[in-house]
């Protein structure tokens, strides 16, 4: 027996165990998983030695804007990263597979026009693998009447505004979506803002000439999160679907979340964020136009208070996904960046105009591994496996190809190896390290530990950071189907089935 790959000396970490074994590859897949030294004889085209490193399944980012000149949806601006760019800068930080948004625009009836349109983008330039979540824009009939062509397509989930003047849902249209998701084992994503509660005031701050980038902090308050929270956790019990609350922010939304699910039993899954977890309000509070770059929705909140309490909703399972809401916008560019907001009306940029989102797919595994490793008591290794590769790929439908290690061919050989613990030499982060296309990173200067050694994606090395760098290929990434979700389904009646109504 010849194996195409061997992974020695690692200490491999998944969501069910931390063990010290050795892992052998055959083609695209995991062969098997046994005690080190087992393949000490074997025949291998590849060894890696990983010097007592962590060996982990392969990060998976479900939440990705990587298209270009689609309509304006998040403020002004384009998001700068092609499928090419965005994922190269993907299996550079350790995710192998990404699941991006394909947008249906309010003035377009047709899902499958915007899955197309999407898939042409990303078809032979992936260097990770990849899928879609539709963007629903318009839940008119015929979209409705498309999910199981869709289910047919192997995409099983899509994200719904509650907020943004392009994309915004009324609650009418969500129960249209949530109920016609739960038919066809759909999972929604949501993002949950109250839309009024923010236009109110942006008028108020425009009436004081209040403008900067720090008040778009002030115009997306906390609560403005938790109503909209709250009152997605009710629609979706009303009709007794799964919902999964991306990008969550607010300690107090969390507290919301939780109660659901512990107190009511419900089957609310939630997302949070690096920036969540590393960024501040203070962090928009720069001279000039500089805090411009971290302006995302939900803002970055108040303090380290909010993320500690980030952080234990991560541990005690609030918390089902960390992904990275990677949506990249040029700092330093007139016509498609942040600084479209500046114009002749207000020189100095207004923020309600500022493109929301920031890069992060590169950076969200290494960031968070290196915090683990000043401080392990944040995050037990294995929910960071969890919450960063295994959650996501049973949430949509991708267990157990993607997100664990299990031998006889069951996994792809998706792996991402760390330098062995203390991990590297403290160093500065820079943008110049990173492969997006982005100009600028919100995380310059800080200070890590930890990089994706190396990556494998199905087999093949396709990032080696030490003295040879990217080896992946444009093109080398595939798109995967993938089923439903499963994670806990319905509470009421059968698991997923139709009943009442
Ligand atoms: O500011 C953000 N999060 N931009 C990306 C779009 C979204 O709502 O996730
Ligand atoms: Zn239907
Ligand atoms: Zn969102
Ligand atoms: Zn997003």
């Amino acid at each position: 027996q010849v194996f195409d790959l061997l992974i020695i000396n690692g200490v491999v970490v998944t969501t069910d165990e931390t063990r010290e074994v050795d892992i052998a590859v055959i083609g695209e897949k995991i062969a098997a998983v046994e005690d080190r030294g087992s393949f000490k004889n074997a025949q291998a085209k590849k060894i890696i030695d990983a010097e007592g490193g962590w060996v982990m399944p392969g990060g998976i980012s479900n939440h990705m804007q990587v298209h270009l000149q689609e309509p304006q949806l998040f403020g002004k601006g384009s998001s700068c990263d092609t499928f090419e760019t965005g994922t190269r800068s993907a299996i550079c930080g350790g995710t192998t597979t990404i699941i991006a948004f394909a947008p249906q625009s309010k003035t377009e009836n047709s899902l499958l026009d915007a899955l197309a349109r999407t898939y042409a983008k990303a078809e032979g330039t992936c260097y990770s693998d990849y899928s879609f979540h539709l963007l629903v824009g318009n839940p008119s009939e015929q979209a409705l009447s498309e999910f199981p062509i869709l289910r047919s397509k192997g995409i099983s989930s899509l994200k719904i505004y509650m907020t943004y003047e392009a994309l915004q849902l009324s609650d009418y249209q969500i129960l249209d979506v949530l109920f016609e998701a739960r038919r066809h084992r759909i999972t929604t994503l949501i993002h949950a803002e109250n839309n009024d509660l923010i236009l109110w005031m942006t008028r108020k701050l425009e009436e004081r000439n209040l403008l900067a980038p720090k008040y778009h902090a002030t115009s997306h308050p906390p609560l403005a999160e938790i109503e909209a929270t709250y009152r997605a956790i009710c629609l979706s019990e009303f009709i007794d679907v799964p919902i999964l609350l991306v990008h969550v922010s607010s300690p107090t939304a969390a507290e919301t979340i939780r109660a659901a699910q512990t107190e009511r039993n419900l089957p609310i899954y939630a997302e949070t964020c690096p920036q969540y977890l590393f960024l501040t309000k203070h962090d928009l509070d720069k001279p000039g136009f500089e805090g411009a770059r971290c302006v995302c929705s939900p803002p970055p909140r108040d303090s380290p208070a909010d993320h500690a309490a980030l952080w234990r909703g991560l541990s005690n399972g609030t918390f089902t996904i960390l992904s990275s809401d990677h949506c990249p916008f040029l700092y330093d560019d007139t016509t498609t960046g942040k600084k479209t907001c500046i114009t002749a009306q207000h020189p100095q940029g207004h923020f309600k105009y500022i493109p929301n989102g920031i890069p992060g797919v590169e950076t969200r595994l290494p960031l968070i591994l290196s915090a683990l490793t000043t401080s392990p008591s944040l995050l037990p290794l294995q929910k960071f496996v969890q919450t960063t590769s295994t959650n996501p790929a049973k949430l949509y439908g991708l267990y157990p190809r993607k997100g664990a290690l299990l031998p006889g061919g069951v996994s792809d050989a998706d792996l991402v190896i760390w330098y062995p613990p203390p991990g590297l030499e403290p160093f500065e982060l820079r943008n110049e390290m990173l492969h997006h296309a982005c100009d600028y990173t919100p995380y310059e200067g800080k200070v890590v530990r930890q990089w994706a050694r190396w990556t494998v994606l199905r087999g093949r090395v396709v990032w080696e950071r030490d003295g040879v760098g990217l080896v992946g290929r444009k093109g080398e990434g595939v798109f995967v189907e993938r089923g439903g979700s499963s994670l806990r389904g319905r509470v009421r009646g059968e698991e997923w089935e139709v009943r009442g109504f």
